[in-house]
């Protein structure tokens, strides 16, 4: 039994030991053991931001901000200037002025481990709101595009010097990635762990699959985007996917679908030229060691065609005086060649595809006759709302719907491109080129996926089709946007 007295120190001694953990700013603190549960905000001169974020599952800790210099311990019983940080699937943020520093108290924490941050320029744990996309898929492969996480500003050319980007355009250089740190989650969505959706939890998890390469990618004018090359994944299985951005920025879920077992066609990517292209076409498989097809290993029977032609067409537009005359108040030559290179490698790429192994009656088996109106997005006539995808089955006796492609060894199925791919250059460019789409009310449907992103015609309503978008984040493939 030891004296009163020494209990005493040794009591004290133990809280002295367990004072208060200062947050530092502009930094994540890892709180793996709880020793007590208030953590010391210092003064900000500016609006500061906590963010908080949960790292395991199964426990349902509260946090709370006191920005007063009154209620230093605060919590559920509340006080003035105390503040609950609501969480949303393990995270959460308050934003407020700290002037005398602040306390952030945690209540019921369990065998909680949980991230805070402090910061005054914005949370640093976030959920971020544009969510990743799908490339595509084959039986056992993936390519993911990651949210935009950096913006491209196009020089818009202007005249007496004006000059398009060159129709075998190199890649533009990327962006410096290295502070973005992306990580990326995949699991089957079947077994999709119940953790919080929250960058320290994600990390901490294995991914399915194998990243066979990473590299940013300028797939389109939105911008810059890190663009994943899965492999190693089984064949018709739903995935989801969650991004983690510099350890603490989550963008995601999306979901998608693995290809049958049996699906043959190869991917392509990567290709500056046609820089939208990421999905599978029907080739033979990738010269051996490539997993995919990409810039250097793409037949130059395929590739060399779709260059001089996209040549020719920009040597035709800039017989327009591009800069000085306009032929548009809403579009330049710059958006005219960019408009057809995307449509040009749409079509002169054919997609494969196959009907979604959750709904596989969901597609049109008769191909359409060449008089066939409003065939794609119809929903089932008289039975629920469903949209079949602008797949069109290609027996091998059919002719290639671009002659550069080798013949096909056996029967595949085309997702159709989107005709608001063809609409997009005729809005865009002047009417001289003669560029013409096939009409809705004719025989768009025999070769486009029509009514799926914009209802009707050229002056149809922008995203009032059918589904309004190529594809969702649930998986689901409309037509071939490019
Ligand atoms: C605490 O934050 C709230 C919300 O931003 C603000 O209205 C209040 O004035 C702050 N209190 C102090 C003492 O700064
Ligand atoms: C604040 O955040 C924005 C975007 O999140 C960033 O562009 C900017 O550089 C940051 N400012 C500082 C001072 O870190
Ligand atoms: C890119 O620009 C858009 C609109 O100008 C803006 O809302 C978005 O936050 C920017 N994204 C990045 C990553 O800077
Ligand atoms: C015209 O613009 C291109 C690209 O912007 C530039 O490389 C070239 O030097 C310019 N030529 C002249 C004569 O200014
Ligand atoms: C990137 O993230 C990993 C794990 O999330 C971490 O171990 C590593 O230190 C980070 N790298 C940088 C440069 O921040
Ligand atoms: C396009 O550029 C690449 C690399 O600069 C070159 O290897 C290729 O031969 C070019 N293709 C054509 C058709 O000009
Ligand atoms: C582009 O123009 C040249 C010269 O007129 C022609 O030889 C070539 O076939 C054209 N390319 C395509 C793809 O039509
Ligand atoms: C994947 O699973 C989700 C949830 O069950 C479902 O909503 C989605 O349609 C599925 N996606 C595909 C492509 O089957």
């Amino acid at each position: 039994m030891l004296p009163e007295a020494l209990l005493l120190l040794l009591h004290s001694s133990i809280v002295y030991a367990q004072a208060r953990q200062p947050l530092s700013l502009n930094n994540v603190a890892r709180i793996s053991t709880l020793n007590q549960p208030f953590f010391v905000i210092p003064s900000v001169a500016t609006q500061a931001t906590v963010s908080v974020a949960l790292c395991v599952a199964g426990s349902s800790p509260r946090f709370f901000i006191s920005n007063s210099s009154t209620s230093d311990s605060p919590g559920s019983a509340g006080g003035p200037d105390v503040f609950e940080i609501p969480l949303d699937e393990g995270q959460g943020s308050w934003t407020g002025g700290f002037p005398n520093g602040g306390v952030l108290g945690v209540e019921n924490p369990g065998q909680t481990s949980f991230e805070v941050g402090l910061s005054d320029n914005g949370t640093l744990h976030e959920r971020i709101s544009s969510p990743p996309i799908l490339g595509d898929t084959t039986s056992n492969q993936a390519i993911l595009f990651s949210h935009v996480f950096s913006n491209f500003t196009l020089d818009e050319p202007s005249y007496p010097n004006y000059t398009l980007p060159s129709a075998n355009a190199s890649a533009p250089t990327p962006p410096d990635i290295s502070k973005f740190n992306f990580t990326m989650f995949l699991s089957p969505t079947s077994t999709l762990p119940d953790i919080p959706k929250t960058g320290c939890a994600l990390r901490a998890q294995t991914s399915a699959g194998r990243i066979d390469r990473e590299v940013p990618w300028l797939k389109d004018e939105e911008g810059w985007r890190q663009q994943w090359f899965l492999t190693g994944l089984a064949p018709s299985t739903n995935y989801t996917a969650y991004m983690v951005q510099e350890g603490t920025r989550v963008s995601g879920p999306i979901m998608f679908a693995t290809k049958s077992a049996s699906f043959s066609c190869p991917l392509v990517a990567s290709l500056p030229f046609c820089p939208g292209i990421a999905y599978s076409v029907p080739l033979p498989p990738p010269p051996a060691a490539a997993s995919f097809y990409d810039a250097s290993t793409i037949p130059d029977a395929i590739s060399a065609p779709l260059i001089s032609g996209l040549a020719n067409f920009t040597a035709s537009l800039l017989t327009f005086a591009c800069g000085k005359d306009y032929y548009s108040p809403l579009a330049s030559c710059a958006d005219c060649q960019r408009e057809y290179r995307k449509w040009l490698c749409a079509i002169s790429f054919p997609r494969c595809s196959e009907p979604n192994p959750e709904d596989p009656a969901s597609f049109t088996r008769v191909p359409a006759s060449p008089g066939a109106t409003g065939l794609g997005a119809r929903p089932t006539l008289g039975g629920p709302q469903q949209v079949f995808s602008a797949l069109l089955p290609q027996p091998t006796s059919a002719t290639p719907r671009n002659p550069n492609f080798p013949p096909a060894s056996r029967e595949w199925t085309m997702l159709l491109p989107c005709l608001e791919t063809c609409y997009a250059v005729d809005r865009a460019c002047p009417n001289f080129l003669g560029f013409k789409c096939p009409l809705r009310r004719f025989n768009a449907a025999a070769t486009y996926g029509v009514g799926y992103v914009d209802t009707g015609d050229l002056d149809g309503k922008q995203g009032t089709g059918v589904t309004g978008v190529s594809q969702d984040r649930w998986g689901n493939i409309w037509c071939n946007a490019g």
